[in-house]
């Protein structure tokens, strides 16, 4: 392994059908005075929020809700959430809904009893909390973020044009507790669960693309993509699919929960400009995701070529026989774009909202990382900004 690293992972899961029933165990651990944070009605429609609701009120807890959190949060919405749980003396939050729920929790945690603005001291100084943080327990019913098992909050300041995710490095910012039951996620729309998958997926890119050396962390993040190649296929095909869709949401976990990152210096580039793209279109991060990464993984190839080889046949099963390297690495790049059409996922800028015009002003908004095969320079995000659309 590279280098020194601590792990600690604080957040207790309950995974499974029915496991809703779980938050009566956890519940009175926390204040009486909870924040209900949802999205835009799903849960209602699905009848997630009763199970909810019925559970709090037993537990004998005043609840103010926070309901309308929208896919790819706002910071004026934070700003709603932090000003209702200020006068309901909020002591705990319950996130009920996706990704953009969980974050959005987490975020409102670290904010509430924050004097400074949270956008200037989270998302563009990155500092950790000074004051304490609120607990925030998730009851999941998206998969794809990881933001159960994680300290990440992206919120999307609409006036600046800048969507940032900041990963806290505070433990006290990760979920306290959370409940995975796959069934809740049977109702997602078919957009929305491969969209899901391909954000798995790309989490585990970035963090494997990049380092020279053979480190465990590699070798568990090639068996997590194979596992989700494998479930991929059999919940696109059959979406009401149990096994395939508990063994996403258990995969979703482990992609994104600091364990494969360990000895790593990791990459973040494919976010970065899918951030930018959610950042003028308001699209699903998934979709952001997927519609630039054959463009950027094509570009960085040459940089990190050996990587590119293992991942064609570690991860794509291809054979290297009679083969030049760049030939295996083009080849699980092309099996990659093969199992990104399968699904149905967005394959270019263009339609997700994105058009010529905007491609100064999306690379203006694009964070340049540090941590995979190629620094980026802005010629070269413009360029693959223009290769996507
Ligand atoms: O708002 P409602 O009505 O609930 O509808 C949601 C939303 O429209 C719907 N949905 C959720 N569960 C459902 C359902 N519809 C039917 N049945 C259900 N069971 O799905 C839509 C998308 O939900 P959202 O929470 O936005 O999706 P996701 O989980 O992909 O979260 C996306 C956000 O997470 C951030 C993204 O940038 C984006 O803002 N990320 C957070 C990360 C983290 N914490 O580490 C890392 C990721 O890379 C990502 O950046
Ligand atoms: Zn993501």
């Amino acid at each position: 392994m590279l280098g020194n690293f601590s792990y600690c992972n604080p957040t207790k899961l309950y995974f499974g059908k029915g496991a809703v029933k779980y938050l009566k165990d956890e519940l009175p651990k926390y204040g009486k005075n909870v924040a209900l944070v949802y999205g835009g009605g799903s849960v209602k429609r699905n009848g997630i929020y009763d199970e909810v609701v019925k559970i709090l009120a037993e537990c004998g807890k005043n609840v103010a809700e926070i309901a309308g959190v929208m896919p790819n949060p706002t910071l004026e919405k934070l700003y709603e959430g932090m000003e209702i749980a200020r006068k309901n003396n909020t002591e705990f939050i319950l996130a009920v809904g996706g990704g953009s729920v969980c974050d959005y929790a987490k975020a409102l945690a670290v904010s509430v009893n924050c004097e400074e603005d949270p956008w200037e001291k989270y998302y563009l100084r990155f500092e950790e909390p000074s004051c304490k943080t609120l607990p925030v327990g998730c009851v999941l019913t998206m998969v794809g973020t990881g933001s159960e098992m994680n300290a990440g909050a992206v919120i999307t300041n609409r006036a600046t044009k800048l969507k940032i995710g900041h990963v806290f490095a505070d433990e006290k910012v990760m979920p306290v507790f959370s409940v995975l039951d796959p069934a809740y996620t049977l109702t997602l729309p078919h957009y929305q669960m491969v969209a899901g998958i391909y954000d798995i997926f790309n989490h585990i890119c970035e963090q494997y693309f990049s380092g020279e050396d053979d480190n465990t962390s590699d070798y568990i993040a090639e068996g997590l993509m194979r596992s989700l190649l494998h479930s991929s296929r059999m919940a696109n095909k059959d979406m009401n699919d149990y096994e395939a869709r508990s063994n996403i949401m258990w995969t979703a976990t482990w992609a994104l929960n600091t364990l494969i990152s360990r000895g790593k210096t990791t990459d973040w580039e494919v976010h970065m400009l899918g951030q930018a793209v959610g950042a003028h279109t308001d699209a699903t991060h998934g979709m952001t995701l997927s519609a630039v990464s054959l463009a950027y993984y094509r570009h960085i190839m040459p940089y990190g070529l050996k990587k590119f080889v293992r991942f064609a046949q570690n991860v794509w099963g291809v054979d290297p026989a009679g083969k030049t390297d760049e030939e295996v690495a083009n080849e699980g790049l092309a099996a990659l774009e093969g199992w990104m059409r399968e699904l149905g996922l967005a394959m270019n800028i263009t339609e997700l909202g994105a058009d010529e015009g905007m491609i100064e002003a999306i690379a203006d908004s694009t964070l340049i990382m540090q941590g995979g095969y190629r620094v980026l320079t802005r010629d070269e995000v413009v360029k693959i900004l223009k290769e996507s659309l």
